[in-house]
């Protein structure tokens, strides 16, 4: 763009527009524009995007999906450099920091309550202690996705570069390297090695050189089942975990990766974060959504253990079939389990092992809290640690909880899945 049309479409510029590019360009983060507009990130991202196509930066780089916020500082520098006073991306002589942002398919989050705890949690972990490699594990649903929106919409700006990538198409990890490497070091033609182990080092090379903050969603679709071996993302993981670098890699997974577990025991800069349900912060969604009757409504949450996606759902058919009234929807005694749910249920039941699925079971035809002892007369596992392994491995996914009764240690079933499993799980194998 010219000089002049740059000054131009400045000039034109709609109010709120201009003061997101003012702010953007004093090197403010999105998290203190935020702040400083009262408005959410995501309308500051949104505002960005427009004003790089108002400046003609999305066609002139529509070849990629990287952001084209440095190509916009360049700009200014060039033509507007008055306007980045402040900014200590601008060195001297006017050249902008090599920072690169791309959000992938990172989605849209627009109403996030609480969650203070672990924001602070994770900020320390990749701030301060320089983690390498960060999990944020949970049951789907849980809000791990939108977590890391928020966690990463404040903290990118203090890496060099940024990217997020879904892992829901369980793309091959050489294809994954490709595409991070790309990034990282955007060369036409880009010669890269075919072995996986090199590809990693040529990545590893660059995280020692950057330091970058990578986010890898949905990463239980790459894990294999029986947890125990992760095959070669495992590989990958272990040696982000243990090898010498600069940079971030946070995973979001359904379930805590063998590598982490295994790394996250050598070394401190290796952590997992298990995400739980909303607490009182799960009582917005309802006031969000209109519901009334709020006494019932902490009885409605923790039946469905505080899970945002789940009480979003739930939420819309208290309205739907009880007009909002959540004492209504509680008389009907029922647990809500429509396709959506019953579909994340089964992937979740499929990866399973037969000892997992007949302790579900057996579970399923108590209606109580179930002994170890009485588990363990049941099903005749193999050996009592195999019953205990397989026992963690149900808590870790929420599938089985820990009932407090005394001295004595017993189990149950969270009531969404004694419905799911009263359905679709066969009492024997
Ligand atoms: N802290 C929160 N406050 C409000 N809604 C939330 C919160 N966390 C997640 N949600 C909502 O719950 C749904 C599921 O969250 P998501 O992050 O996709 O879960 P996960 O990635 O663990 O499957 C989304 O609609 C999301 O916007
Ligand atoms: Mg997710």
């Amino acid at each position: 763009m010219k000089e002049k049309n740059c000054n131009e479409t400045f000039d034109r510029l709609p109010r709120r527009r201009k003061d997101v590019l003012e702010l953007f360009l004093q090197g403010k983060t999105d998290a203190e524009i935020e702040k400083l507009l009262y408005i959410t990130q995501a309308t500051v991202r949104k505002h960005i995007g427009n004003i790089c196509s108002d400046f003609g930066l999305s066609e002139e780089f529509s070849y990629d999906r990287s952001s084209k916020r440095p190509a916009l500082m360049a700009l200014f520098a060039k033509y507007k450099p008055e306007l980045m006073q402040g900014n200590s991306a601008v060195t001297a002589d006017s050249t902008v920091s090599s920072s690169s942002v791309d959000w992938g398919e990172a989605p849209e989050v627009e109403e996030f309550y609480d969650r203070t705890e672990e924001l602070a949690t994770l900020k320390q972990w990749l701030l301060e202690k320089q983690c390498r490699l960060v999990v944020v594990w949970g049951m789907a649903g849980i809000g791990k996705t939108a977590l890391a929106v928020m966690l990463a919409d404040e903290i990118q700006s203090q890496f060099d570069c940024f990217i997020w990538r879904s892992l829901q198409y369980a793309p091959a990890l050489p294809d994954l390297l490709a595409d991070i490497i790309q990034f990282l070091s955007p060369t036409p033609n880009l010669e890269l090695p075919d072995s996986v182990s090199d590809r990693t080092s040529k990545l590893m090379g660059l995280l020692q050189n950057h330091r970058c903050l990578i986010v890898l969603d949905n990463v239980e679709t790459v894990l294999p089942e029986g947890h125990r071996d992760d095959g070669e993302y495992g590989d990958f993981l272990r040696r982000v975990g243990r090898e010498r670098h600069r940079s971030c890699v946070l995973l979001n997974s359904r379930e805590k990766p063998g590598a982490v577990t295994l790394v996250e025991r050598e070394t401190r800069r290796v952590k997992s974060l298990q995400l739980e349900g909303l607490k009182e912060a799960a009582r917005e969604i309802f006031r969000e959504e209109g519901l009334t009757d709020e006494a019932d409504w902490n009885e409605l949450i923790n039946h469905y253990r505080g899970n945002p996606h789940i009480l979003r759902l739930v939420a819309w058919h208290v309205k739907e079939l009880c007009g909002g009234r959540v004492s209504k929807f509680l008389d009907l005694g029922t647990t809500l389990l429509n396709d959506e749910l019953t579909t994340l249920l089964s992937q979740q039941f499929d990866r399973l092992s037969p000892l997992e699925k007949q302790i579900v079971a057996v579970l399923m035809q108590t209606n109580g809290a179930v002994s170890l002892e009485r588990v363990r007369d049941r099903i005749q596992p193999p050996s009592s640690s195999e019953l205990m392994q397989a026992l963690t491995v149900l808590k870790d996914r929420s599938l089985v909880e820990q009932v407090p009764t005394g001295d004595d240690v017993q189990f149950s079933l969270p009531p969404l899945i004694r419905r799911f499993a009263s359905q679709h799980c066969p009492l024997t194998e």
